[in-house]
């Protein structure tokens, strides 16, 4: 499995992320660069008077008078004094850019011996020592009065405004994505060989363009579709007319001998007819029937299997419970009439129906005890105008999968054409219920 999403509209949001993140990241490490100095600075500044102050009270101030001092600066500013050895050793300071240069301007300001820890004897807190003649004094401070979270809140603000960019970014994103999904549901369609209704020419100039470009192929696969329908009712029309003048004169010539020639013409006749028939079928536009609502399958195949029946054609129908659904009945009819057709032509009896369901899926089969189809021709057998080496003796023009399997993609379902157990083929369609 991998993160990287498959889908247009989140790999742009999560690389605008990514891009924002990084600059964000950028802008804070420029903004900390540049502001700690003078932080530091001021927050040394600020030290730098208290320990003076603090230093010329303890100096100038009546020795009786000096624990009183201390006791209120403790008091009322938070700062205490301390008596110090400057031999004392005290825990170096955090390796930090803000405390590193606040260290150097106290030594520059205060004498070189003057020494700067964030803790003292386990008391956390800003210590300075300074320098009474020999004598080292510590001042401690509240942290509080140097460090600022300052920084923090930056990053707090920036972490908010980057969240509102990355959900405006998904906004904007998905807008721009959204004709392109249209377009991609539409692309589906015409797939299937529906004919999808016009996408909405808008947006960006980019989708515009390409909305007005698949509109256009989308008329003109419907035109040509439309000009070959009509081509192929004109030429079966043009040939099928002479066609019964031809049948009806053979009929009517005298039984003066040539009876099996007659036949034969005849059977020829038949012939010519069904493969009309077939390419009618195939050309035809196969969305143009209305979908019935909630169409019984059962009855559906009782129907055409009836036809088989009445002609004296050895079908039987075991009838499953499919669930009532929406289809397209005489298309549904075709595919199964062209399923049945086969069993006859190019297997072998008896030939049974059965219809199933598993609740989502409505299945059909058609079975038969004939030769089958080895599964490594099976895919291919569904290609209009295949036909395996054993058909071409005898007629057939090879579209009849072909038919089936575009009735099937038209309801959203398929076509196995799978080996039957003791021998022939088991033809089955499903259909989604949904
Ligand atoms: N039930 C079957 N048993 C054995 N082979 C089959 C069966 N059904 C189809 N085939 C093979 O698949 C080929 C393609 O079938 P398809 O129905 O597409 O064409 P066709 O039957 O030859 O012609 P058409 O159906 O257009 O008259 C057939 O020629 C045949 O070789
Ligand atoms: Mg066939």
């Amino acid at each position: 499995m991998t993160l990287w999403p498959r889908t247009l509209l989140w790999r742009s949001v999560l690389l605008i992320a990514g891009l924002l993140i990084v600059a964000h990241l950028a802008w804070l490490q420029i903004f900390r660069a540049s502001e700690v100095e003078p932080r530091a600075l001021q927050a040394a500044q600020q030290v730098i008077s208290v320990v003076n102050l603090t230093r010329a009270a303890l100096v100038t101030a009546d020795p009786a008078r000096r624990y009183a001092l201390l006791d209120d600066l403790a008091e009322q500013e938070g700062i205490q004094v301390y008596a110090g050895d400057p031999d004392e050793a005290v825990p170096a300071l955090p390796n930090r850019p803000f405390l590193r240069i606040m260290a150097a301007q106290l030594r520059e300001r205060l004498g070189e011996q003057t020494r700067l820890t964030l803790e003292r004897e386990g008391i956390s807190g800003v210590w300075v020592s300074f320098r009474i003649d020999t004598d080292e004094y510590w001042v401690s401070l509240p942290r509080g009065r140097i460090e600022s979270n300052e920084p923090l809140r930056w990053i707090g603000w920036g972490a908010l405004v980057l969240a509102l960019t990355v959900i405006g970014a998904f906004l904007v994103v998905a807008r721009i994505n959204r004709p392109l999904r249209e377009l991609t549901r539409a692309a589906e369609l015409l797939g299937r060989g529906t004919t999808p209704t016009r996408v909405t020419e808008a947006g960006p100039a980019e989708i515009q363009t390409l909305a007005r470009a698949f509109n256009q192929m989308a008329a003109d696969i419907q035109r040509q579709d439309e000009e070959r329908a009509l081509l192929l009712a004109g030429v079966s029309h043009d040939l099928r007319t002479p066609l019964s003048r031809i049948r009806l004169a053979l009929e009517m010539l005298d039984d003066r001998g040539a009876a099996d020639l007659k036949a034969g013409v005849a059977q020829d006749i038949g012939d010519i007819d069904t493969a009309i028939g077939q390419f009618l079928d195939f050309a035809r536009p196969i969305d143009a029937e209305q979908m019935l609502g909630k169409a019984d399958l059962n009855a559906l195949a009782q129907a055409v299997v009836e036809r088989y029946t009445r002609n004296a054609r050895h079908v039987v129908l075991h009838a499953g419970t499919p669930a009532p659904q929406a289809l397209r009945t005489q298309a549904v009819q075709r595919l199964l009439a062209n399923l049945i057709d086969n069993a006859l032509h190019h297997g072998a009896g008896p030939v049974e129906v059965v219809t199933a369901s598993d609740g989502n899926i409505n299945r059909i089969e058609v079975l038969d005890r004939g030769p089958g189809i080895p599964p490594e021709d099976a895919a291919r057998m569904l290609q209009p105008f295949t036909r395996m080496n054993s058909a071409r003796s005898t007629s057939g023009t090879g579209l009849g999968l072909a038919i089936v399997d575009r009735i099937a993609k038209l309801h959203g379902g398929q076509v196995q054409l799978l080996p039957r157990q003791g021998g022939g083929l088991r033809a089955r369609v499903e259909l989604p219920v949904a």
